[in-house]
Protein backbone atom coordinates (compact mmCIF):
# COMPACT_ATOMS: atom_id res chain seq x y z
CA UNK A 1 0.00 0.00 0.00
CA UNK A 2 2.82 2.44 0.70
CA UNK A 3 6.62 2.83 -0.74
CA UNK A 4 9.92 2.01 0.49
CA UNK A 5 10.48 5.37 1.84
CA UNK A 6 7.61 5.25 4.08
CA UNK A 7 8.58 1.61 4.99
CA UNK A 8 12.21 2.41 6.24
CA UNK A 9 11.02 5.61 7.88
CA UNK A 10 8.64 3.41 10.23
CA UNK A 11 12.02 0.76 10.99
CA UNK A 12 13.72 4.02 11.65
CA UNK A 13 11.14 5.52 13.78
CA UNK A 14 10.13 2.16 15.67
CA UNK A 15 13.89 2.79 16.92
CA UNK A 16 13.05 5.78 19.46
CA UNK A 17 9.36 5.84 19.38
CA UNK A 18 7.23 2.95 20.89
CA UNK A 19 5.26 1.86 17.56
CA UNK A 20 7.03 4.09 15.62
CA UNK A 21 4.37 7.55 16.00
CA UNK A 22 3.87 9.54 18.89
CA UNK A 23 0.20 8.64 19.14
CA UNK A 24 -1.59 5.05 19.14
CA UNK A 25 -3.68 5.94 17.12
CA UNK A 26 -1.70 6.64 14.10
CA UNK A 27 -0.23 3.09 14.18
CA UNK A 28 -2.03 1.20 11.40
CA UNK A 29 0.26 -1.77 11.94
CA UNK A 30 3.93 -2.95 10.37
CA UNK A 31 4.30 -1.98 6.80
CA UNK A 32 0.92 -0.26 6.60
CA UNK A 33 1.33 3.43 8.90
CA UNK A 34 1.55 6.41 6.76
CA UNK A 35 4.29 8.47 6.96
CA UNK A 36 3.11 12.18 5.78
CA UNK A 37 5.64 14.71 4.14
CA UNK A 38 3.06 17.58 3.55
CA UNK A 39 -0.18 18.73 3.36
CA UNK A 40 -1.97 21.60 1.67
CA UNK A 41 -6.22 21.98 1.37
CA UNK A 42 -7.92 19.33 1.16
CA UNK A 43 -4.86 16.92 0.23
CA UNK A 44 -1.75 14.98 1.60
CA UNK A 45 1.69 13.30 0.42
CA UNK A 46 3.42 10.67 1.87
CA UNK A 47 7.35 10.72 2.37
CA UNK A 48 6.99 8.55 -0.67
CA UNK A 49 5.52 11.72 -2.72
CA UNK A 50 2.19 10.13 -3.25
CA UNK A 51 -0.90 12.53 -3.27
CA UNK A 52 -4.05 11.50 -1.05
CA UNK A 53 -7.31 13.17 -0.95
CA UNK A 54 -7.25 13.14 2.90
CA UNK A 55 -10.28 12.16 5.04
CA UNK A 56 -8.79 11.87 8.38
CA UNK A 57 -8.22 15.69 8.85
CA UNK A 58 -5.32 15.00 11.66
CA UNK A 59 -8.61 13.21 13.11
CA UNK A 60 -11.02 16.34 12.40
CA UNK A 61 -8.95 19.53 13.25
CA UNK A 62 -8.61 20.96 10.14
CA UNK A 63 -11.99 22.34 9.20
CA UNK A 64 -10.18 25.29 6.67
CA UNK A 65 -8.31 22.95 4.91
CA UNK A 66 -4.51 21.94 5.68
CA UNK A 67 -2.15 24.84 5.56
CA UNK A 68 -4.67 27.78 5.17
CA UNK A 69 -3.48 30.85 4.39
CA UNK A 70 -5.36 32.96 6.16
CA UNK A 71 -4.91 31.24 9.48
CA UNK A 72 -1.52 30.40 8.69
CA UNK A 73 -0.40 34.14 8.25
CA UNK A 74 -1.97 35.22 11.34
CA UNK A 75 0.17 32.60 13.07
CA UNK A 76 3.25 33.37 11.49
CA UNK A 77 2.39 37.50 11.76
CA UNK A 78 1.78 36.87 15.89
CA UNK A 79 4.24 34.54 16.86
CA UNK A 80 7.15 37.13 15.59
CA UNK A 81 5.75 38.98 18.30
CA UNK A 82 6.13 36.32 20.97
CA UNK A 83 5.19 33.23 21.57
CA UNK A 84 4.75 32.41 25.13
CA UNK A 85 4.35 34.83 27.71
CA UNK A 86 3.48 34.14 31.98
CA UNK A 87 0.76 37.13 30.93
CA UNK A 88 -2.55 37.09 29.21
CA UNK A 89 -2.75 38.97 25.82
CA UNK A 90 -5.62 40.92 24.22
CA UNK A 91 -5.69 37.89 21.39
CA UNK A 92 -6.85 35.66 23.84
CA UNK A 93 -9.31 37.99 25.10
CA UNK A 94 -10.59 38.29 21.66
CA UNK A 95 -10.91 34.57 21.19
CA UNK A 96 -12.27 34.49 24.60
CA UNK A 97 -15.40 36.66 23.44
CA UNK A 98 -15.42 34.76 20.05
CA UNK A 99 -16.12 31.38 21.48
CA UNK A 100 -18.89 33.00 23.75
CA UNK A 101 -20.80 34.81 20.95
CA UNK A 102 -20.54 31.61 18.87
CA UNK A 103 -21.52 28.80 21.66
CA UNK A 104 -24.81 29.29 22.46
CA UNK A 105 -24.14 27.20 26.50
CA UNK A 106 -21.02 29.67 27.06
CA UNK A 107 -21.10 32.55 29.31
CA UNK A 108 -17.29 31.96 30.32
CA UNK A 109 -14.79 30.43 29.06
CA UNK A 110 -10.77 28.85 29.79
CA UNK A 111 -8.31 28.14 27.56
CA UNK A 112 -6.61 24.99 27.34
CA UNK A 113 -4.03 23.08 24.67
CA UNK A 114 -5.59 19.72 23.86
CA UNK A 115 -9.38 18.11 24.45
CA UNK A 116 -7.85 15.52 26.87
CA UNK A 117 -6.85 18.76 29.09
CA UNK A 118 -10.11 20.60 28.53
CA UNK A 119 -12.44 17.21 29.66
CA UNK A 120 -10.20 16.57 32.26
CA UNK A 121 -10.44 20.28 33.48
CA UNK A 122 -14.19 19.92 33.01
CA UNK A 123 -14.51 17.14 35.45
CA UNK A 124 -12.15 18.80 38.01
CA UNK A 125 -14.44 21.75 38.07
CA UNK A 126 -17.85 19.66 37.82
CA UNK A 127 -16.61 17.73 40.77
CA UNK A 128 -16.09 20.75 42.75
CA UNK A 129 -19.18 22.40 41.78
CA UNK A 130 -21.45 19.77 42.91
CA UNK A 131 -18.99 18.31 46.01
CA UNK A 132 -19.63 15.32 44.28
CA UNK A 133 -17.06 12.43 42.38
CA UNK A 134 -18.93 10.11 40.36
CA UNK A 135 -19.10 10.49 36.28
CA UNK A 136 -21.18 9.22 33.50
CA UNK A 137 -20.01 8.19 30.62
CA UNK A 138 -21.18 6.54 27.17
CA UNK A 139 -19.52 3.48 26.05
CA UNK A 140 -17.67 4.08 22.72
CA UNK A 141 -17.17 7.76 23.69
CA UNK A 142 -13.43 8.93 24.16
CA UNK A 143 -12.81 12.06 26.25
CA UNK A 144 -8.97 11.99 25.67
CA UNK A 145 -5.67 9.89 27.80
CA UNK A 146 -6.65 10.81 30.93
CA UNK A 147 -7.67 7.88 33.66
CA UNK A 148 -11.43 9.91 34.40
CA UNK A 149 -13.06 8.68 31.33
CA UNK A 150 -10.85 6.24 30.04
CA UNK A 151 -13.32 3.18 30.19
CA UNK A 152 -15.39 0.94 27.87
CA UNK A 153 -13.74 2.97 24.86
CA UNK A 154 -12.12 0.58 22.98
CA UNK A 155 -12.75 -2.59 24.64
CA UNK A 156 -14.19 -5.54 22.92
CA UNK A 157 -18.26 -5.40 23.81
CA UNK A 158 -18.07 -8.98 25.03
CA UNK A 159 -15.94 -7.39 27.99
CA UNK A 160 -18.73 -5.18 28.31
CA UNK A 161 -21.28 -7.28 30.08
CA UNK A 162 -24.96 -6.82 30.10
CA UNK A 163 -26.33 -3.46 29.19
CA UNK A 164 -28.66 -3.30 32.28
CA UNK A 165 -25.79 -3.30 34.36
CA UNK A 166 -22.75 -2.85 32.57
CA UNK A 167 -19.15 -3.42 33.54
CA UNK A 168 -16.79 -0.54 33.10
CA UNK A 169 -13.72 -1.56 31.37
CA UNK A 170 -10.57 0.34 31.11
CA UNK A 171 -8.97 0.82 27.87
CA UNK A 172 -5.36 0.95 29.41
CA UNK A 173 -3.18 -0.82 31.99
CA UNK A 174 -1.93 1.82 34.37
CA UNK A 175 -5.25 3.75 35.39
CA UNK A 176 -5.17 2.52 38.98
CA UNK A 177 -7.99 0.04 39.96
CA UNK A 178 -9.70 2.65 42.35
CA UNK A 179 -10.56 5.26 39.23
CA UNK A 180 -13.61 2.24 38.95
CA UNK A 181 -15.10 3.89 41.61
CA UNK A 182 -15.98 6.94 40.29
CA UNK A 183 -17.24 5.41 37.03
CA UNK A 184 -20.65 4.55 35.67
CA UNK A 185 -20.65 3.77 31.83
CA UNK A 186 -23.76 2.84 29.85
CA UNK A 187 -24.82 2.03 26.44
CA UNK A 188 -25.34 5.53 24.36
CA UNK A 189 -29.08 5.95 23.13
CA UNK A 190 -30.11 3.94 26.01
CA UNK A 191 -32.90 5.94 27.30
CA UNK A 192 -34.40 3.12 30.28
CA UNK A 193 -31.16 2.44 31.48
CA UNK A 194 -30.24 5.86 31.73
CA UNK A 195 -32.75 6.79 33.79
CA UNK A 196 -32.23 3.96 35.63
CA UNK A 197 -28.60 5.00 36.58
CA UNK A 198 -30.08 8.29 37.38
CA UNK A 199 -33.21 6.95 39.57
CA UNK A 200 -30.02 4.60 41.52
CA UNK A 201 -27.07 6.90 41.64
CA UNK A 202 -28.59 10.71 40.59
CA UNK A 203 -27.36 12.32 44.08
CA UNK A 204 -24.15 11.28 43.66
CA UNK A 205 -23.18 11.74 40.47
CA UNK A 206 -21.17 15.17 39.37
CA UNK A 207 -21.50 15.02 35.86
CA UNK A 208 -22.56 13.43 33.12
CA UNK A 209 -19.78 13.48 30.12
CA UNK A 210 -21.04 12.63 26.19
CA UNK A 211 -20.15 13.34 22.73
CA UNK A 212 -23.07 15.20 21.03
CA UNK A 213 -22.73 11.73 18.43
CA UNK A 214 -19.97 8.95 19.12
CA UNK A 215 -17.39 10.88 17.09
CA UNK A 216 -15.01 8.10 18.29
CA UNK A 217 -17.76 5.21 17.40
CA UNK A 218 -18.73 5.72 13.94
CA UNK A 219 -20.19 9.27 14.87
CA UNK A 220 -23.65 7.10 16.22
CA UNK A 221 -26.20 10.17 16.13
CA UNK A 222 -28.27 10.67 18.94
CA UNK A 223 -31.89 9.19 18.73
CA UNK A 224 -34.24 11.69 19.01
CA UNK A 225 -34.58 13.09 22.43
CA UNK A 226 -31.54 11.06 23.73
CA UNK A 227 -29.76 14.80 24.78
CA UNK A 228 -32.55 16.25 25.96
CA UNK A 229 -33.18 13.59 28.18
CA UNK A 230 -29.30 13.32 29.81
CA UNK A 231 -30.39 17.22 29.75
CA UNK A 232 -33.49 17.16 31.56
CA UNK A 233 -32.21 14.49 34.31
CA UNK A 234 -29.05 16.16 34.75
CA UNK A 235 -30.79 19.46 36.09
CA UNK A 236 -33.60 17.08 37.97
CA UNK A 237 -30.87 15.85 40.05
CA UNK A 238 -28.02 18.20 39.76
CA UNK A 239 -25.80 17.18 38.54
CA UNK A 240 -23.53 18.78 35.53
CA UNK A 241 -24.00 17.90 31.68
CA UNK A 242 -20.89 18.66 29.94
CA UNK A 243 -21.11 17.97 26.45
CA UNK A 244 -17.77 16.94 24.80
CA UNK A 245 -17.83 19.18 21.39
CA UNK A 246 -14.34 18.15 21.01
CA UNK A 247 -15.15 16.91 17.85
CA UNK A 248 -18.06 18.42 16.83
CA UNK A 249 -17.73 21.67 17.69
CA UNK A 250 -16.73 24.53 15.08
CA UNK A 251 -17.54 21.51 12.42
CA UNK A 252 -21.57 20.92 12.42
CA UNK A 253 -22.35 24.28 13.25
CA UNK A 254 -20.59 27.85 14.20
CA UNK A 255 -22.38 27.15 17.73
CA UNK A 256 -21.59 23.14 17.22
CA UNK A 257 -23.95 20.73 18.60
CA UNK A 258 -25.32 23.04 21.04
CA UNK A 259 -26.67 25.25 17.89
CA UNK A 260 -27.37 22.20 16.28
CA UNK A 261 -29.45 20.53 18.66
CA UNK A 262 -31.03 23.22 20.25
CA UNK A 263 -29.49 21.89 23.66
CA UNK A 264 -28.05 23.73 26.26
CA UNK A 265 -25.26 21.71 28.66
CA UNK A 266 -23.47 23.25 31.65
CA UNK A 267 -20.39 22.72 30.43
CA UNK A 268 -18.87 22.11 26.69
CA UNK A 269 -15.35 21.48 25.80
CA UNK A 270 -13.58 22.25 22.34
CA UNK A 271 -10.35 21.20 20.60
CA UNK A 272 -9.71 20.15 16.98
CA UNK A 273 -11.32 22.54 14.66
CA UNK A 274 -11.21 25.29 16.90
CA UNK A 275 -7.79 26.18 15.85
CA UNK A 276 -7.59 24.63 12.14
CA UNK A 277 -4.75 22.54 13.30
CA UNK A 278 -2.70 24.82 15.75
CA UNK A 279 -3.08 23.20 19.42
CA UNK A 280 -5.72 25.17 21.04
CA UNK A 281 -8.74 23.95 23.23
CA UNK A 282 -11.41 25.85 25.47
CA UNK A 283 -14.33 24.29 28.19
CA UNK A 284 -16.74 26.89 29.01
CA UNK A 285 -19.88 27.29 30.05
CA UNK A 286 -22.19 29.07 32.81
CA UNK A 287 -21.11 32.29 34.32
CA UNK A 288 -22.52 30.13 37.43
CA UNK A 289 -20.21 27.22 37.34
CA UNK A 290 -17.03 28.54 35.45
CA UNK A 291 -17.03 31.47 38.41
CA UNK A 292 -15.81 28.94 41.16
CA UNK A 293 -12.27 28.84 38.96
CA UNK A 294 -10.04 30.46 41.27
CA UNK A 295 -12.33 30.24 44.27
CA UNK A 296 -10.45 27.35 45.76
CA UNK A 297 -10.44 25.72 42.39
CA UNK A 298 -7.40 25.04 40.56
CA UNK A 299 -7.28 24.69 36.65
CA UNK A 300 -4.07 26.35 34.36
CA UNK A 301 -1.17 25.46 32.74
CA UNK A 302 2.01 27.19 31.59
CA UNK A 303 1.08 26.60 27.20
CA UNK A 304 -2.77 27.44 27.57
CA UNK A 305 -2.70 30.78 26.03
CA UNK A 306 0.36 29.38 23.18
CA UNK A 307 0.45 31.84 20.68
CA UNK A 308 0.31 29.50 17.62
CA UNK A 309 -2.99 28.23 19.42
CA UNK A 310 -4.75 31.40 20.32
CA UNK A 311 -3.88 32.74 16.77
CA UNK A 312 -4.95 29.88 14.81
CA UNK A 313 -8.26 30.17 16.93
CA UNK A 314 -8.41 33.73 16.56
CA UNK A 315 -8.18 33.88 12.50
CA UNK A 316 -10.17 30.15 12.29
CA UNK A 317 -13.23 32.00 13.71
CA UNK A 318 -12.65 34.68 11.81
CA UNK A 319 -12.63 33.06 8.93
CA UNK A 320 -15.84 30.29 10.01
CA UNK A 321 -17.59 33.63 10.86
CA UNK A 322 -16.84 35.83 7.72
CA UNK A 323 -17.31 32.33 4.98
CA UNK A 324 -19.87 29.81 4.30
CA UNK A 325 -18.06 27.26 5.69
CA UNK A 326 -19.69 24.87 7.23
CA UNK A 327 -22.72 25.45 4.90
CA UNK A 328 -20.05 24.46 2.13
CA UNK A 329 -18.97 21.42 3.32
CA UNK A 330 -22.39 20.26 4.80
CA UNK A 331 -23.25 20.60 0.59
CA UNK A 332 -20.62 18.54 -0.42
CA UNK A 333 -20.58 15.79 2.87
CA UNK A 334 -23.83 15.49 1.55
CA UNK A 335 -22.97 14.27 -1.87
CA UNK A 336 -20.12 12.40 -0.60
CA UNK A 337 -22.81 10.52 1.63
CA UNK A 338 -25.64 9.85 -0.80
CA UNK A 339 -22.78 8.69 -3.28
CA UNK A 340 -20.86 6.51 -1.26
CA UNK A 341 -25.02 5.43 -0.50
CA UNK A 342 -25.72 4.65 -4.08
CA UNK A 343 -22.63 2.77 -4.57
CA UNK A 344 -22.68 0.23 -1.54
CA UNK A 345 -26.81 -0.18 -2.48
CA UNK A 346 -25.78 -0.81 -6.36
CA UNK A 347 -23.68 -3.66 -5.03
CA UNK A 348 -26.49 -5.19 -3.04
CA UNK A 349 -24.21 -4.54 0.34
CA UNK A 350 -26.24 -3.36 3.40
CA UNK A 351 -25.06 0.01 4.74
CA UNK A 352 -25.60 2.42 7.42
CA UNK A 353 -24.67 6.13 7.73
CA UNK A 354 -24.40 8.08 10.83
CA UNK A 355 -22.91 11.60 11.61
CA UNK A 356 -23.39 14.38 9.83
CA UNK A 357 -21.74 15.71 6.19
CA UNK A 358 -18.89 17.03 8.06
CA UNK A 359 -18.14 14.18 9.59
CA UNK A 360 -19.91 10.78 8.70
CA UNK A 361 -19.40 6.89 9.10
CA UNK A 362 -20.08 3.90 7.41
CA UNK A 363 -20.97 0.46 8.91
CA UNK A 364 -21.31 -2.34 6.53
CA UNK A 365 -23.50 -5.42 6.25
CA UNK A 366 -25.78 -4.41 9.10
CA UNK A 367 -28.86 -2.69 9.09
CA UNK A 368 -29.05 -0.17 12.24
CA UNK A 369 -26.56 1.07 14.70
CA UNK A 370 -27.33 3.17 17.91
CA UNK A 371 -24.68 2.36 20.10
CA UNK A 372 -21.00 0.57 20.07
CA UNK A 373 -22.88 -2.82 20.97
CA UNK A 374 -24.34 -2.49 17.45
CA UNK A 375 -21.69 -1.32 15.00
CA UNK A 376 -19.44 -3.92 16.89
CA UNK A 377 -21.58 -6.35 14.48
CA UNK A 378 -20.92 -4.65 11.48
CA UNK A 379 -18.55 -6.09 8.92
CA UNK A 380 -15.14 -4.10 10.03
CA UNK A 381 -12.81 -6.97 7.23
CA UNK A 382 -14.77 -5.43 4.68
CA UNK A 383 -14.63 -1.92 5.47
CA UNK A 384 -11.03 -2.48 6.02
CA UNK A 385 -10.17 -4.42 2.41
CA UNK A 386 -12.26 -1.28 0.86
CA UNK A 387 -10.58 1.16 2.60
CA UNK A 388 -6.72 -0.39 1.59
CA UNK A 389 -7.83 -0.40 -2.03
CA UNK A 390 -9.18 3.34 -1.83
CA UNK A 391 -5.69 3.98 -0.14
CA UNK A 392 -3.73 2.69 -2.74
CA UNK A 393 -5.55 4.52 -5.25
CA UNK A 394 -5.16 7.71 -3.44
CA UNK A 395 -8.40 8.32 -1.22
CA UNK A 396 -7.31 8.22 2.25
CA UNK A 397 -9.84 7.38 5.29
CA UNK A 398 -8.87 6.28 8.35
CA UNK A 399 -8.18 2.47 9.02
CA UNK A 400 -10.25 2.38 11.74
CA UNK A 401 -14.09 2.28 11.00
CA UNK A 402 -14.86 4.02 14.19
CA UNK A 403 -13.18 6.81 12.49
CA UNK A 404 -15.42 9.08 10.74
CA UNK A 405 -14.34 10.30 7.55
CA UNK A 406 -13.75 14.36 8.34
CA UNK A 407 -14.07 17.10 5.42
CA UNK A 408 -12.76 20.95 5.11
CA UNK A 409 -13.65 23.79 3.25
CA UNK A 410 -11.16 22.94 0.58
CA UNK A 411 -12.39 19.86 -0.34
CA UNK A 412 -13.83 20.36 -4.18
CA UNK A 413 -16.60 19.44 -5.80
CA UNK A 414 -13.76 17.35 -8.15
CA UNK A 415 -12.40 15.56 -4.96
CA UNK A 416 -16.04 14.17 -3.85
CA UNK A 417 -16.37 13.30 -7.76
CA UNK A 418 -12.67 11.66 -7.58
CA UNK A 419 -12.97 9.89 -4.40
CA UNK A 420 -17.01 8.58 -5.68
CA UNK A 421 -15.11 7.15 -8.59
CA UNK A 422 -12.40 5.60 -6.90
CA UNK A 423 -15.11 3.99 -4.50
CA UNK A 424 -17.16 2.24 -7.30
CA UNK A 425 -14.35 0.35 -7.88
CA UNK A 426 -12.96 -0.25 -4.93
CA UNK A 427 -16.43 -1.12 -3.77
CA UNK A 428 -17.03 -3.53 -6.33
CA UNK A 429 -12.91 -5.47 -6.73
CA UNK A 430 -13.39 -5.75 -2.87
CA UNK A 431 -16.76 -7.53 -2.62
CA UNK A 432 -15.73 -10.29 -5.51
C1 LIG B 1 -14.69 13.81 21.74
C2 LIG B 1 -13.24 13.90 22.09
N1 LIG B 1 -12.88 14.38 23.30
C3 LIG B 1 -11.60 14.52 23.66
C4 LIG B 1 -10.59 14.14 22.80
C5 LIG B 1 -9.16 14.30 23.19
O1 LIG B 1 -8.60 15.35 22.46
P1 LIG B 1 -7.02 15.48 22.29
O2 LIG B 1 -6.61 14.38 21.36
O3 LIG B 1 -6.84 16.85 21.70
O4 LIG B 1 -6.42 15.35 23.62
C6 LIG B 1 -10.91 13.64 21.54
C7 LIG B 1 -9.87 13.22 20.60
O5 LIG B 1 -10.09 12.62 19.58
C8 LIG B 1 -12.27 13.51 21.18
O6 LIG B 1 -12.63 13.04 19.99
Amino acid sequence: MFGSKTQSLQVRAQKVIPLGVNSNFRFWGDGVTPYVERSKGGYLWDVDGKKYIDYRMAFGPIILGHSYDEVDQKVIEEIQKGVLFAMTGELEVAVAEMIVEMSPAIEMVRMACSGTEATMHAIRVARAYTGRELIVKFEGNYHGFHDHTLWSTYAPVEAYGNPRSPIAVPASSGIPKGMREFILTLPFNDFEGFQRVMRSYGDQIAAVISEPCQGNCAAINPQNGFLELIRSETEKYGCVFILDEVKTGFRIANGGAQEYYGIKPDLVTYAKALGNGYPVAAFGGSKEIMSIIGHGVAQGGTYTNNKPGIAGAYATLSVLKAKPVLKTIEKRGKRLMDGLKDIFDENDIPSVFTGYPAMFSFSLNVDKITCQREWARSDHALYLKITQKAISRGVMPDFDAREPWFLCYEHSEADIDDTLNVYAEVVKEAKG
